[in-house]
């Protein structure tokens, strides 16, 4: 694997713009066009009313657009508890607060994605992301290396245990009414989503004093069922492609971001969208988000599912979930390259 600096730790020692090393600068960073205020709004679903649909389809219809036409929605009212939130957020600035010595104890090991440290970096010759991650798995159980999981500060793996928990509940709700939705009898997605399989990947971005010419994350796809996305503190960043323009979202206080990943558009043989998303960077101030991805079991094949396509063609290739994601790994993710390639 391929070593590349903490970038927290090089944002902390550059003392001028021209001191930002030209791996990470991309022109493109700032030249694609971005939507201006109020063009449009990212869907708002109401969770607890989703709970009632069998009293009123109207939520459930709401969240079939959502997932149909932007991919992306704001989740509100749903349920996590504000502890289980404010302690994860707590202790993930506390974690990243750490010296950098102290951080590296949970580094990924060689050509292992889990641990603190960088994601997509395949190449010495690639452009890279201004950002810092520490990615663990979190369910199923035994599937955690516990030794990653950070010690510091104490509170850290009680936190993320509950915190993946309610999380986990929310995935498997929205996922059961996703089936619903779409048309596919419950056994079906559950039998591909067994387990709740769940990773739980922490982004953090410092600032930069090149800010508009580094990008935090490439933009990409997830390679996920379904994602549900906390921004730890107020500095907004996230980017979703929305007509040829990027559309900033704005999360409301307390919600959830949610999207449909890649295995969801495969599933749905595109009837919900895998939207390309990027995120930017503030010259000034630090951004910290929680990304939990909520995916297939491993041995599962996913491909366009037969309620689905029935009379009509299909989309994309079936593939092990196994082989797609490895595939997802391997290359320096630049939006929905891997996707077009499943397509049939
Ligand atoms: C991601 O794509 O998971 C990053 C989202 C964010 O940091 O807002
Ligand atoms: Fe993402």
């Amino acid at each position: 694997s391929i070593d590349v600096p903490s970038v927290q730790s090089l944002a902390a020692s550059i003392a001028n713009p021209a001191h930002v090393p030209p791996r990470y600068v991309r022109p493109e960073a700032k030249a694609d066009p971005v939507a201006s205020d109020g063009e449009s709004e990212l869907p708002v679903i109401d969770f607890s009313r989703l709970l009632h649909h069998r009293f009123s389809r109207e939520e459930s219809t709401k969240l079939h657009h959502a997932c149909a036409d932007w991919g992306f929605f704001q989740l509100i009212n749903h349920g996590v508890p504000d502890d289980a939130m404010e302690k994860m957020k707590a202790d993930i600035v506390e974690f990243f607060k750490l010296p950098l010595e102290e951080k590296k104890a949970f580094a990924q090991l060689p050509n292992s994605l889990e641990g603190y440290g960088q994601a997509f970096v395949v190449s010495d010759d690639q452009k890279l992301d201004w950002a810092d991650m520490l990615y663990l798995i979190t369910r199923p159980h035994q599937s955690r290396n516990i030794d990653l999981w950070p010690a510091q500060p104490l509170t850290f793996r009680d936190s993320l245990s509950c915190y993946s928990m309610e999380l986990k509940s929310v995935a498997a709700t929205l996922l059961e009414l996703i089936a619903k939705n779409l048309g596919i009898a419950p056994e079906e997605f559950s039998t591909i989503f067994q387990d709740q399989p769940q990773g739980v990947r922490i982004n953090y971005y410092p600032p930069c004093p090149r800010a508009d010419e580094v990008l935090g994350l490439s933009p990409h796809t997830d390679g996920s069922g379904l994602t549900l996305l906390l921004q730890v503190n107020d500095v907004e960043g996230l980017h979703i492609k929305k007509g040829g323009s990027w559309f900033p979202v704005k999360p409301l206080p307390g919600a959830l971001i949610a999207n449909i990943g890649d295995i969801i558009e495969i599933l749905s043989n595109g009837v919900y969208k895998s939207v390309e998303h990027r995120t930017i960077i503030n010259a000034k101030e630090e951004r910290l988000s929680i990304a939990a991805f909520h995916g297939p079991r491993e041995d599962s094949m996913i491909g366009p599912l037969a309620e689905i396509v029935k009379g009509c063609e299909s989309k994309y290739v079936s593939i092990s979930y196994g082989e797609f994601i490895k595939a997802y790994f391997s290359v320096k993710l630049d939006g929905r390259r891997l996707m077009d390639s499943l397509k049939l």
